[in-house]
């Protein structure tokens, strides 16, 4: 298990140019896009932290406010909320900016679970995490509400 870490330590950043290939026939760019880079931007957050391979165990849900419009710069923004166990949560902010006018807009934001697993891929623990700002400790605390509701969810899906 690693020691206890700062959360900013495991803060990432990830970007990408949405591209026509990742598009709808309007120039929108699809959701699925997204979703699969802000897995990506939440694994290597989680990762960082763990130092472990990671496995997605949830995604809470995820309301896009605006449309990515290709050619837009895609903007990740993820870092670790709390560690439980084996699990941490992740949080994941996408921005888009246009690149010709410098406007930035918020796309979505989600939470992520990931489990962290050893060489024979079983759960293993993870080191805690250690929140420093006013931000973070609000995160952290409302990350063990969201874990309450998640985890019943689960149980209602698996009886
Ligand atoms: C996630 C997974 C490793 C959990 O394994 P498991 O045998 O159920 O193990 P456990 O019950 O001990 O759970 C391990 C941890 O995952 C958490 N967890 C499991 N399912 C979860 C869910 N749906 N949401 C949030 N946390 C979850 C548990 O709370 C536990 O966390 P903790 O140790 O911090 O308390 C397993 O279900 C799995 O491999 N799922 C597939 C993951 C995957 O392939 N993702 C990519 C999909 S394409």
């Amino acid at each position: 298990m690693t020691e206890g870490k700062k959360v900013r330590e495991s803060i990432s950043e990830y970007s990408e140019i949405a591209l026509p290939n990742d598009a709808n026939g309007l120039g929108n760019v699809l959701g699925g896009k997204v979703m699969h880079l802000v897995d990506l931007a939440g694994a290597m957050a989680a990762i960082r932290h763990a130092r472990t391979t990671v496995v997605t165990a949830s995604v809470d849900s995820m309301h896009f406010i605006h449309p990515v419009r290709i050619g837009q710069l895609i903007v990740l923004r993820s870092s670790v909320n709390r560690v439980f166990r084996t699990s941490m949560e992740v949080g994941v902010q996408v921005e888009t900016e246009n690149l010709m006018t410098g406007e930035k807009l918020h796309t979505c934001s989600a939470y992520l679970t990931f489990v962290s697993l050893d060489k024979a891929g079983k759960p293993t623990p993870v080191g805690p995490v250690i929140p420093e700002t006013e931000q973070e400790k609000r995160r952290y605390r409302e990350a063990g509400e969201r874990r309450e509701y998640r985890l019943a969810l689960r149980h209602r899906l698996k009886t």
